[in-house]
């Protein structure tokens, strides 16, 4: 891609969550990717580490998804997604739908996270109105991250998303998070911390169950930086669900789609919730896209109180099951499937958690948690929080790594289709990195 920074301005383009200024002085372009490498402006070859933003583990430009838009596209830049449709979007619905659990039917499309989110709080409020209960209230937890739409800021748990954004939905209060400094460099699940689940019990004795219409929890809190659940942790969310009609919402935005080394987060912890929201490696980061999945419960209390006739759930986007968007979640789902890929990061989890704890003596590491395909690793703060971090992220990348950094906390997060030598590389570049820091 030709792009020369002497003559192309970078004034106009608003970059999102990031030092704006600082990354004019000091622009880090890509002008190409494909399979684990990214190439920069200057043309020097850099690793991915974090699979884009844990979105592409079947690599960047794969050819079969290119193939499949560009076929699409053929037929179709767009349709009405309100009142007519194409095959695509029930096609992909119904492929989706095989790797959900067994009463798991039903799949609405978004183009986000952000926006699975809001549409999975809808769907909660649609269907309590649906059986004439009177919640208003939702739970969610400290560190949580939701996405940036109203919604997902109205969940969030992360200060610097939300203590500028002060007008958000009422009515949600916040479970503790589960990291604790009593349990470091935690492989998997942690060991302690089941009781944390109790705070929504706790909820549930001061507002009165009758009053909690859902319980939003990343399974494995992804962007705050990788917090494991402890042991029975969310088998106890599940149970005071259930004991008190309250809806059990998995955001599986991250942890979807192989990441921890089977389908879902649901399928690793062995924990059914009642919906689930998904985007990211739905179209392998290609095409944006996210989706809600419903149980039957919920889909069909939703499905039965409209008049026949009548409109069902009054929700949907312009681009809700885009074709360009179904055409690459379908190619990925194949690649899925044919090459094995959530198989394969089963098998190549342990390789990779090596390698990332083998960190765990750096003077630089505070504490790394890690599970599957996916490990955080927390740096130890300077004066100002954040600013290491900042600096990790910049330095690793002209030392041609790519890691998504939040605060002080790196996330690594290697494509499913990554060698050992890539992994072996990603933590050598990491690694000189943290030396240059010392
Ligand atoms: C758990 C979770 N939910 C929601 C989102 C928001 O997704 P998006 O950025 O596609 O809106 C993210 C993004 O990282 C996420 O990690």
């Amino acid at each position: 891609m030709a792009y020369d920074v002497q003559t192309n301005s970078l004034a106009e383009f608003w970059i999102p969550f990031t030092d704006n200024r600082g990354f004019k002085q000091d622009p880090r372009l890509i002008v190409k990717a494909s399979g684990n490498y990214l190439t920069d402006h200057h043309g020097g070859t850099v690793i991915d580490g974090s699979s884009g933003l844990f979105c592409s583990p079947a690599g960047h430009s794969h050819p079969k998804i290119i193939e499949a838009v560009h076929r699409a596209m053929q037929d179709f830049t767009y349709v009405a997604p309100f009142g007519s449709g194409h095959p695509l979007s029930f096609a992909l619905a119904e492929r989706v739908a095989r790797l959900l659990p067994e009463n798991f039917n039903h799949v609405f499309f978004v183009n986000s996270g952000s926006e699975a989110i809001d549409t999975a709080l809808k769907m909660v409020m649609a269907y309590h109105s649906a059986l004439g209960n009177d919640r208003t209230r939702f739970v969610s937890r400290e560190r949580a991250y939701h996405g940036v739409n109203m919604g997902g800021v109205s969940l969030s748990g992360m200060v610097n998303n939300r203590k500028t954004f002060p007008s958000v939905m009422p009515n949600v209060v916040m479970m503790r998070h589960t990291w604790s400094e009593d349990e470091l460099f935690v492989r998997g699940q942690q060991q302690s911390g089941a009781e944390l689940a109790n705070d929504l019990q706790r909820m549930v004795d001061t507002y009165g169950g009758q009053t909690i219409a859902a319980c939003f929890v990343e399974p494995v809190a992804g962007s705050t930086g990788i917090l494991t659940p402890p042991k029975g942790y969310l088998e106890r969310l599940r149970q005071i669900c259930d004991e008190n009609g309250i809806l059990l919402v998995f955001d599986e935005v991250i942890t979807g789609f192989g990441r921890l080394g089977n389908k879902f987060a649901t399928d690793v912890f062995g924990v059914t919730p009642d919906i689930m929201t998904m985007a990211k490696a739905l179209t392998n980061g290609s095409i944006p896209m996210g989706a809600v999945a419903t149980s039957d419960k919920v889909h069909d209390a939703i499905m039965n109180q409209a008049a026949p006739g009548a409109i069902e759930f009054f929700h949907g986007y312009t681009y809700s099951g885009h074709p360009a968007a179904c055409a690459a979640g379908l190619a990925t789902m194949e690649i899925f499937e044919e090459d094995d890929l959530f198989g394969r990061a089963a098998e190549m989890s342990d390789y990779f958690l090596d390698a990332v704890f083998s960190l765990k003596d750096h003077p630089m590491v505070r504490d790394i948690r890690g599970i599957g395909m996916i490990a955080g690793v927390d740096l130890h703060s300077s004066e100002k929080p954040g600013a290491r971090g900042g600096q990790a992220q910049k330095d690793l990348f002209w030392n041609g790594m790519h890691v998504k950094f939040t605060g002080d906390t790196g996330i690594i997060a290697p494509m499913f289709i990554a060698e050992k030598t890539h992994i072996d590389e990603m933590m050598e570049k990491f690694r000189k990195t943290l030396d240059g820091l010392a």
